[in-house]
């Protein structure tokens, strides 16, 4: 049982497979509380990018991380050649790859399958320690894919005898706040069938869980470690984003209903918001929710659900009311300028979110290909995604915002950047032309001043 204790070693040997946005974030930060990491990744530009000291994608504070451990000699980057060896030579090994979301809504899980099988085939070889190899599951996968993961890396390791466990341990950073969510967050969640692997874990995240390595201004306390099986594990990463996802859905009916009603959304929010049992966070109304993660989750919860059976209603109702409040930006733009065709809207901010470079299932990219094909000239800005990012038939890309709104009848306010909530609206008016309408998609805008800048202000959920 306690095979682990022998190890006699708070420093461990980690490999993690899959060295893109988890993966990437993942093998940083443990080797930030001291373990010592190789990154994997089956793309050899992504590794040399890497090895050279370049970030494949945007993230705050991911790349200086990354240099440290570099320079610490605690993390190096390695092609899936190098996958049999670092099985050999871990002690854990995460799973941190890509489950895109397939035609039927479920998620694709040859990334998974493959690497699994992988490991099974690098097992077989042999392995220079006792304990057993721990195969930590990151990548977000069906409730019941922990026993599938254990089929998988016994069927790449053919007829030999295997000794492994594998643990559903689920991601919870947010985009843009990727470190800070790693070394700071809220609880750990470790699902297993073997005691001592959930030991392992608890002291593989020990610093974490302590805060030991946490500055003066950064948060104290202890983590909560959250045991459980590999299944409740599962359900725990699928029910926490279906539940943001359902909240946003929620304000967002609240919003429409203030609309008809003359309330205001945001009075609203911060009036139930204070209850403890609702909470303040993500009751923020507006276009709604996209991103690389909330849709494809919806979506999986929503195929294992029918696949079972059962009908999942409430899921099923927050995409309906996420869906309606993107076509709601519309709506407020064609009563304004009466018709799209031929008119020139802005759209302010194309990142799903700020913070992040990621255009993944994002409001913005849905509302230019609507308004395009209702006949409108669409201009976008947003201060990371750079028109040699996005090519795209339903919009062009300016590189500053003032470009963009240079004549246009309308602006939509997507994605709440700093550098969009504080643009100079006088000069904004000034530029564009008659009805200059500013439809305010995060609510993120002070109404009042708006209008005294001479543009006409449509929000969310408030007059
Ligand atoms: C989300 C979860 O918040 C993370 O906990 C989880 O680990 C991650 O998914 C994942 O599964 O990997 P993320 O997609 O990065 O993180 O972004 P969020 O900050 O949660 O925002 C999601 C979307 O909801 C964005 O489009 C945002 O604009 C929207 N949102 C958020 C609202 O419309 N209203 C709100 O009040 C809050």
């Amino acid at each position: 049982m306690a095979r682990y204790k022998e190890i006699g070693l708070e420093q461990f040997a980690v490999g993690v497979i899959g060295a893109r946005y988890v993966g990437l974030a993942t093998g940083a930060c443990l080797a930030r509380i001291g373990h010592w990491v190789t990154c994997v990744d089956k793309d050899p530009d992504l590794i040399a990018e890497l090895r050279n000291g370049g970030m494949p994608f945007f993230e705050p504070g991911l790349e200086e991380l990354v240099a440290r451990g570099k320079s610490e000699g605690r993390l190096s980057f390695e092609d899936g050649e190098a996958l049999a060896g670092v099985v050999e030579d871990s002690d854990a090994v995460f799973i941190a790859v890509g489950t895109p979301q397939g035609d039927d809504g479920a998620p694709d899980l040859s990334n998974v399958a493959a690497v699994a099988r992988g490991i099974g085939r690098a097992l077989a070889g042999g392995r220079g320690r006792e304990n057993p190899l721990v195969v930590v599951n990151k990548s977000t996968v069906p409730v019941g894919s922990g026993d599938y993961v254990t089929t998988l890396v016994r069927e790449g390791a053919g007829d030999a005898e295997v000794d492994f466990r594998v643990v559903s341990n689920p991601e919870f950073l947010r985009e843009g706040s990727a470190v800070h969510d790693t070394l700071f967050p809220n609880r750990i969640v470790v699902g297993f069938d073997h005691p001592e692997v959930g030991e392992f874990m608890r002291r593989l995240y020990g610093p974490i869980i302590e805060r030991s390595f946490a500055q003066r201004d950064e948060p104290r306390g202890v983590v909560p470690f959250v045991a459980t099986d590999l299944a409740s594990a599962e359900m725990i990463k699928y029910a926490a984003n279906a539940f943001l996802a359902v909240k946003i859905s929620f304000i967002n009916e609240i919003s429409n209903l203030c609309e008809i009603t003359g309330a205001d959304v945001k009075s609203v929010a911060t009036g139930i918001g204070l209850d403890e049992r609702i909470g303040s966070r993500f009751l923020e109304a507006g276009v709604g929710w996209g991103g690389s993660c909330f849709p494809k989750d919806v979506n999986a919860l929503r195929a294992t659900a029918r696949k079972n059976g059962y009908e999942p209603t409430l899921l099923d109702a927050a995409v309906t009311t996420n869906d309606h409040q993107r076509e709601l930006a519309v709506t407020k733009l064609e009563r304004n300028l009466h018709t799209l065709e031929g008119k020139r809207v802005t759209l302010l901010g194309l990142a799903f979110k700020p913070g992040t470079d990621d255009l993944r299932e994002s409001p913005s990219l849905w509302i230019a290909r609507v308004l395009h094909a209702r006949g409108a000239r669409v201009v976008g800005y947003d201060p990371v995604v750079a028109a040699a990012r996005l090519s795209s038939p339903d919009l062009e890309v300016a590189a500053d915002p003032y470009g963009a709104l240079s004549g246009a009848h309308a602006a939509v306010v997507v994605t709440e950047w700093e550098e969009v909530v504080s643009l100079d609206l006088r000069r904004a008016a000034a530029l564009m032309s008659a009805p200059r309408l500013l439809v305010d998609g995060r609510n993120a805008l002070d109404p009042a001043a708006v209008r005294a800048s001479g543009l006409t202000y449509e929000g969310f959920g408030h007059g």
